[in-house]
């Protein structure tokens, strides 16, 4: 029987208290050895713009750059569910976002899809949905819009900033959101959104309250050129690629990753 995740198990194993482990591969190699070390889900994020492009942010991504990844990390997956970016205004309205969705899935062969953004998306997110395009949210800090935000900074430790981001959590699960990405968020507000979603969390400098924890895998084995405060470097002691991964994995499920250190309040 095929132990392929789906949007299905990531809901159960919130149900059942079970971690989700989720890390970025941008290629087959990579795709191949994240999946056999039992990472739920791989994200071909845009992230790839920083440390495979070598931009200064995710900006200049484009969605045939994602197609490009995710068209080489899919065929490697036998447990993995891969989830691809929607990049900077590649979803400025419904019918945008999903002929860029349908062309991640059909010719990027991604499993779900994951955007940017809080209220703004919400009719996006629920056509999307109302198609049958699985979707991630993601909210915080989110490095679409670094400009705007002006660097990236911790959001939510404004208490009007936390009172939106926990409405937005909910509204867009109300839309159809199958997961939310939290990222940079103080770890008590993400745990009062974790605590009153249904759908999983998956957090990056959130903290371990979240449902699951994603890193950039350049940042998980210590060669991106500025770690943020959230990664860790898994290889250590000796360790291989395939170990530090499945250090990661490990710690992620058991709770002992992140500690105090990764996260803000
Ligand atoms: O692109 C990416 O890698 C991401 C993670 C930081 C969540 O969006």
């Amino acid at each position: 029987m095929s132990n392929k995740v789906t949007v299905k198990t990531i809901r159960e194993m919130k149900e059942d208290g079970k971690k989700i482990v989720a890390l970025t591969a941008y290629d087959s190699s990579f795709a191949r050895v994240v999946d056999e070390q039992g990472v739920d889900i791989i994200l071909v994020g845009d992230s790839l713009g920083m440390v495979i492009q070598g931009h200064e942010s995710t900006v200049p991504v484009s969605v045939d750059d994602i197609i490009y990844h995710s068209k080489a990390v899919e065929p490697q997956t036998k447990h993995s569910l891969v989830m691809a970016d929607l990049p900077f205004m590649s979803y400025t309205n419904p019918n945008q976002a999903i002929t860029n969705a349908a062309r991640l899935m059909q010719e990027g062969h991604a499993h779900i899809i994951k955007l940017e953004g809080g209220e703004a998306q919400l009719d996006t997110v629920r056509h999307m949905t109302r198609h049958g395009v699985p979707v991630c949210a993601h909210i915080g800090l989110t490095p679409q819009t670094v400009h705007k935000l002006g660097g990236y900074k911790v959001q939510g430790r404004d208490n009007k900033v936390a009172k939106q981001m926990l409405s937005d959590a909910l509204a867009l699960q109300d839309a159809g959101a199958d997961a939310v990405v939290l990222e940079c968020v103080p770890v008590d507000l993400a745990e009062k959104i974790t605590k009153k979603l249904e759908i999983p969390t998956i957090g990056i400098g959130a903290g371990r309250v979240c449902d699951g924890q994603v890193l950039v895998l350049q940042d998980m084995i210590g060669i991106s050129d500025l770690a943020p405060k959230f990664s860790l470097n898994f290889l250590v002691d000796g360790r291989n690629i395939p170990e530090a991964i499945k250090a990661y994995v490990d710690a992620v499920r058991d709770g002992t990753f992140p500690t105090d250190q990764q996260c803000f309040f």
